[in-house]
């Protein structure tokens, strides 16, 4: 199938699944959500696809979030739908049955940093930068960041980055384990490919196992969190702050927040 948003290559048992809107640093927008659902679904059911790589078209930004033009108009009920719905796509990646591997080759901000962290692993070229900057809008993460960021990195460095909404470079996400490698841009697909023929030569009835069994380490707890995350990203969507904070940002200019 041919997509609006997406680029989807199999290549020697490795699809590469590429978000396409470099224009807009590859926001995920509903199209986009949608058509990662159909493309995650046929990597799941196709038999030549042990391993899939997810990536961002163009040399600036993996994903630069959600696509804030979608936020405006959510009010506290769709908001929750909004979040929910993005947690159920990336929980698509978490529980693909195959490694999903991130090759983060610039900004992974907002619903970016969080389809790297729904991935199993994570490579990044030299000019990433991972952050949560939600708090800029008037909203928390939504698409399971506040449970999985904490749970990879610990509460510290998650609540430093949630609450600050501070950008990191790929070397600090290094350093505190939020990637697990860092390579220089030209060599990220192929260093991406690399480990993911590694993993494709192995039993895939083992891998299969392993990930069904590491994800289950944070399982039962993380569907709870995320209803929670649903929930307060609804209550944010009704407030004058989020009304303020994502107007501001497609009208470009500085948010004036009034705390309510
Ligand atoms: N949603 C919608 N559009 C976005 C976007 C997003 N999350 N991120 C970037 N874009 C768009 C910009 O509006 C711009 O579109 P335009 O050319 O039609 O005006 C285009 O992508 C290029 O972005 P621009 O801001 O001009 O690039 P930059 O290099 O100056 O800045 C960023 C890059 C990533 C720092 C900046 O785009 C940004 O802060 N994006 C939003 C990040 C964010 O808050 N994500 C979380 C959302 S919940």
């Amino acid at each position: 199938m041919a997509y609006q948003t997406l680029l989807l290559e199999v290549k020697d048992r490795i699809a590469v699944l590429t978000i396409n809107r470099p224009e807009k640093l590859n926001a995920l927008n509903a199209t986009t959500k949608n058509e990662m659902v159909h493309a995650l679904e046929s990597c799941k059911s196709n038999v030549s696809v042990d391993v899939v790589i997810i990536t961002g078209a163009g040399e600036k930004a993996f994903v630069a979030g959600t696509d804030i033009g979608e936020l405006t108009g959510l009010n506290p009920d769709t908001g929750k739908e909004f979040s929910s719905r993005g947690q159920e796509v990336f929980n698509l990646v978490e529980h693909l049955g195959k490694p999903v591997i991130a090759a983060v080759n610039g900004y992974a901000l907002g619903g970016g940093c969080e389809l790297a962290l729904a991935c199993h692993l994570r490579i990044a070229s030299e000019n990433a930068k991972f952050g949560q900057p939600e708090v800029n809008l008037g909203i928390i993460p939504g698409y399971g960041g506040t449970q999985r960021l904490a749970r990879l990195v610990g509460t510290g460095r998650a609540m430093e980055m949630i609450l600050t909404g501070e950008p990191i470079d790929a070397m600090e996400a290094h350093r505190i384990g939020l990637v697990n490698k860092v390579v220089q841009q030209r060599d990220l697909l192929d260093t991406c490919r690399a480990i993911a023929a590694k993993i494709a030569a192995k039993s895939q009835v083992a891998i299969r196992l392993a990930l069904k069994a590491v994800n289950m380490t944070r399982e039962t707890m993380q569907a709870d969190g995320q209803e929670l995350e649903a929930s307060l990203f609804g209550v944010c969507c009704g407030s004058e702050d989020f009304q303020e904070g994502t107007k501001a940002f497609l009208e470009k200019r500085k948010p004036e927040f009034r705390n309510r």
